[in-house]
């Protein structure tokens, strides 16, 4: 089962109902944890969207039942779509055109990540994360550029913390989320005078997510040692920073990060989990690397 926000955002959100009225999101990686409720939170502030997945049964049903939260909602599901194919996104752009009638917000969140030391990762599972994560957001970007010109709009990354500082068993995903951050500032200072806004939301450790749930040790006593507001954030806190970035509260903001993580990179955790952290780590890498 999804982690979902469900109407009961209506009740506790401090946002207006119809902030988004007549509003289209466009957003990859929409059927998983993080993005799902992001766009949850859109669609019931008066939102359509389009999710864009690899998996056309999950993006179809969720994008099903996002649509039941708000009557009239729009919301349509196009899968098949691999962000490392950015003539797949461009058809999936005219669809959502021909659909729902025009873009005003991209959410670039689609991502790939497994742990895995140096002496496991081959060169193309590197190049497999980049792909995804770093390439995908660009293309993202570009098969959206039109609709982002034309709407003076607004594109979200999904970034992380984990290239803060170094992070054992992903170097694959720190190097893609640098330069997903690089990518998202050099287009904030190309975009801007187009009126076009650019921005990154990175995620700390958040409770119940797909990554969270892979990667952590979830039953690790420690977690919440090293966060300084010591738990898990929620889906819902993702969802309020979308929400805040999106709307006219932002609309000088372009250009920047905004980490909902608790405070927990400040204290050199990402996952909050010794698991990321094997004792062994230098007998793990001197096996021979594969090619
Ligand atoms: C080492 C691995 C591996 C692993 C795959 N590979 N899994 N290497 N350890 N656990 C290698 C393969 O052997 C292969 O290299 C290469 O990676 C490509 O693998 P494929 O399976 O062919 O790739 P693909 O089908 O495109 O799948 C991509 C994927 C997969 C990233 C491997 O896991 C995926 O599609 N994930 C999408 C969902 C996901 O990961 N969501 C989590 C996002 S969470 P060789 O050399 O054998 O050809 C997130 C937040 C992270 O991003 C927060 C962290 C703190």
């Amino acid at each position: 089962m999804p982690n979902t926000l469900g109407q009961s955002y209506l009740q506790t959100s401090p946002w207006k109902k119809n902030l988004f009225d007549g509003k289209v999101v466009f957003v990859t990686g929409g059927a998983g944890s993080i993005c799902r409720v992001e766009v949850e939170a859109l669609v019931l502030l008066g939102a359509n969207a389009a999710i864009i997945g690899r998996r056309k049964d999950v993006t179809e049903k969720a994008a099903e039942e996002i649509g039941q939260l708000r009557p009239g909602a729009k919301v349509i599901g196009i899968g098949g779509v691999d962000v490392r194919d950015v003539k797949s996104l461009a058809s999936a752009v005219d669809t959502t055109v021909g659909q729902l009638g025009r873009i005003d917000f991209v959410i670039a969140g689609a991502a790939g990540n497994f742990l895995a030391n140096v002496a496991n990762l081959s060169a193309n599972a590197f190049k497999t994360v980049v792909d995804i994560d770093l390439l995908g957001s660009y293309n993202t970007f570009k098969a959206t550029f039109d609709e982002l010109r034309k709407n003076k709009g607004h594109i979200i990354f999904i970034s992380a913390t984990l290239h803060y500082t170094g992070l054992p068993m992903q170097v694959h995903a720190s190097a893609a989320k640098a330069g997903v951050d690089s990518l998202m500032r050099t287009l904030a200072v190309e975009l801007g005078p187009l009126g076009i806004r650019s921005n990154a939301i990175a995620p700390g450790p958040i409770a119940g997510t797909e990554g969270m749930d892979r990667l952590s040790g979830k039953n690790d006593p420690n977690r919440f040692n090293r966060i300084p507001l010591q738990r898990y954030g929620t889906t819902t806190e993702i969802a309020d920073a979308t929400v805040y970035l999106f709307s006219d509260a932002s609309s000088y903001i372009t250009g920047t990060v905004t980490v909902v993580d608790g405070g927990s990179w400040q204290t050199g955790s990402v996952t909050a989990s010794s698991a990321m952290y094997p004792t062994k780590i230098t007998e793990l890498n001197s096996k021979t690397a594969k090619l």
